[in-house]
């Protein structure tokens, strides 16, 4: 039987886990794997050696397959996709805080990133506790988000456009840019994680462009703000990646925000998400 260590790696979310093999694990590491998951939102698994196909495997322990509407996947695996910077480009995909695909209708429970090659420093991911940021606000502010639902828009309509963004990101085969308006959801600003019965904040700078039945400036000093308050040093944590990582992040109760600094390196990582959930 394996032993899995857990080691948080700060105080509020995220652990390491080492001493599991996922192409091979047993229900009784995979049980162990999950729990962690659960507990720390986070999980950054060390020294795998994942093909597609393992890759794949391990996202089914989550959910269904999620597709991401705005990257060619890879070849006999359209779930599947590179997320790449080369040395040249300035440009990163993952930059600024969010949580995966909030303007589907189903966006994905878990979101799956494995570490192919890294820069020798720099690119690390940071990540935020969203029921953290919750159970910290007031009772009155926790009323006010409870009777709102945000409007979800992936056309990046807060920075620039996504076939402006996409178009700086030459190494990922991006796609479909000009119909991001087209994809937007109404989700609820406070949701219930159905195993924990955890609330956490859904609401970005990144997707959320209103909250419904109100206008655009009036929505925006709170979600500023909420974003503002999440991102809080106290409710955040930070991956540092090494060729062969597997982090998987909850995207009900996470946002992250993929660290820009490592201009004239290349850093190669795969990315599945997994799980479609309707947030309630
Ligand atoms: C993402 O937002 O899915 C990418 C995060 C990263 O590359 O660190």
């Amino acid at each position: 039987m394996s032993t899995i260590t857990v080691t948080p790696i700060a105080g509020s979310l995220g652990a390491e886990l080492r001493g599991v093999d996922l192409r091979t694990m047993d229900n009784h590491a995979w049980a162990q794997v999950h729990q962690a998951f659960l507990d720390h939102k986070v999980i950054a698994i060390r020294d795998q050696d994942l093909g597609a196909q393992d890759m794949m495997d391990v996202g089914a322990r989550f959910g269904e397959p999620n597709h991401y509407p705005f990257v060619k996947g890879l070849d006999g695996f359209p779930f599947l996709f590179d997320v790449i910077k080369e040395p040249s480009e300035k440009r990163n995909f993952g930059g600024g805080w969010h949580s995966d695909t909030t303007y589907l209708k189903t966006p994905p429970m878990a979101t799956l990133l494995y570490a192919l090659e890294t820069p020798p420093k720099g690119g690390d991911t940071l990540y935020c506790d969203m029921v953290a940021a919750y159970e910290s606000l007031s009772e009155r502010m926790k009323q006010l988000l409870g009777g709102l639902n945000g409007v979800f828009s992936a056309g990046l309509k807060n920075s620039g456009g996504r076939s402006l963004h996409h178009a700086q990101i030459g190494a990922m085969k991006v796609t479909a840019g000009e119909t991001a308006d087209t994809y937007e959801a109404v989700h609820p600003v406070v949701r219930t994680i159905e195993e924990t019965g955890q609330k956490a904040i859904y609401c970005s700078k990144v997707h959320t462009t209103h909250f419904e039945g109100m206008t655009g400036d009036e929505s925006h000093p709170l979600i500023e703000w909420l974003v503002a308050h999440a991102t809080r040093p106290e409710f955040t944590c930070r991956v540092s990646w090494k060729p062969g990582t597997l982090t998987v992040w909850d995207n009900r109760r996470t946002m992250h925000n993929a660290i820009n600094d490592y201009q004239g390196l290349r850093r190669h990582m795969r990315r599945l998400t997994s799980g479609p959930t309707v947030p309630a």
